[in-house]
């Protein structure tokens, strides 16, 4: 009888040698183990048919068999499938000597790139955001800014009108109202967004981008006014350009001025750029008018203030320097990738 199990043992031994794949190990095991079918598990069947005297002797055979059997191809299986896991990471390994796929870079417009400069210079004087509609009422866009019905400043800005009533913005300064309306000063505001006026030309488009900036408190000035942008052109155009103010008209401002700043490309000393002038118009400005503020029930014996208005694509044009508006609108991804390059 245990000459059987030795043969059956010799047999797996022998078996064991010819696989090749835990899927084979699997099957072979079946072979031997199988409750019902393997011959392992035969062997306990013929337990009947051993003389009783034989029969503890038998089945301690087989039980020590059956446990062998088990751990030796458990062994084998664990071995296998380790193989077979080693043979699959180096089926799949990166080679990471290829070289890597370029991939397109976006990045920001021109515009965006202005107006995010000029707002994070204002916001580090204490400027807050204010964003006011591009459909306007008659009343926020002329008549609160002093400019009523039949005034000639009407004709300083073609207007595209959507009825009687309403109209596209022809510029931010329409934003001081609403914020004077809803708030007591101090106010503060920085109010960037797109006007409309029926204008095309190379430096003129019909749609364009300005950022209005509204300062009410106790005894603002001119001089408040010159200081701030100062620091402005500073910041923008680099340390040493400075400032002019011209006498100027808006409606919404007594006095009016036009803002200059020295050339940042000759220094002022005169260059293409300038017109051989040494200044560059960047702005208009002034302090608000009172007229303005008691229409917003702003207590003038008490309160004034400044406001300026500047174009984001001539300043965009100034600092990248194009001399065609267009090349803002176009989208050239040419044109753009240079721009950002500067
Ligand atoms: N709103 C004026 C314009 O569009 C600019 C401006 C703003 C002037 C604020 C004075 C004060 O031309």
């Amino acid at each position: 009888m245990n000459a059987n199990l030795e043969q059956i043992k010799q047999e797996i031994l022998a078996g064991a040698e010819e696989l090749n794949s835990s899927k084979e190990v699997y099957e072979f095991k079946k072979k031997f183990l199988d409750g019902k079918t393997g011959k392992i598990g035969l062997l306990m069947k013929e337990m009947k048919n051993i003389p009783n005297e034989e029969k503890a002797a038998y089945g301690k055979g087989v039980n020590e068999l059956k446990a062998w059997a088990l751990e030796f191809l458990g062994g084998l299986d664990e071995k296998m499938k380790a193989k077979e896991l080693q043979a699959r990471y180096e089926a799949e390994k990166i080679d990471i000597s290829l070289p890597a796929e370029t991939t397109a870079e976006g990045n920001l417009h021109p515009i965006t790139l202005v107006r995010n400069e000029i707002i994070d210079i204002f916001s580090g004087m204490g400027f807050e955001i204010y964003e006011g509609p591009e459909i306007e009422t008659d009343y926020y866009n002329f008549t609160a800014l002093n400019t009523p019905q039949d005034h000639p400043a009407r004709d300083m800005q073609d207007t595209f009108y959507l009825s009687p009533e309403f109209l596209l913005r022809t510029q931010t300064s329409a934003g001081q109202i609403h914020v004077m309306e809803k708030k007591q000063p101090p106010i503060k505001i920085l109010s960037p967004g797109k006007v409309f006026r029926s204008d095309d030309d190379a430096t003129h488009s019909p749609m364009f981008t300005q950022m209005e900036g509204l300062v009410v408190d106790k005894g603002i000035t001119l001089c408040d006014l010159q200081g701030m942008l100062d620091e402005f052109v500073r910041q923008i155009y680099g340390e040493g350009t400075k400032t002019r103010l011209r006498p100027s008209y808006f409606p919404f401002t007594e006095p009016s001025v036009e803002v200059d700043c020295s050339c940042f490309e000759c220094g002022g000393k005169g260059c293409k750029l300038c017109k051989g002038t040494g200044w560059i118009e960047i702005l208009g400005a002034g302090v608000v008018n009172n007229k303005v503020l008691e229409n917003c029930g702003i207590d003038t014996s008490v309160y004034s203030g400044f406001a300026f208005g500047i174009g984001i694509e001539r300043t965009a044009m100034l600092k990248y320097g194009i001399n065609n508006i267009k090349m803002l609108f176009e989208s050239d991804i040419k044109v753009l990738n240079q721009l950002n390059d500067k």
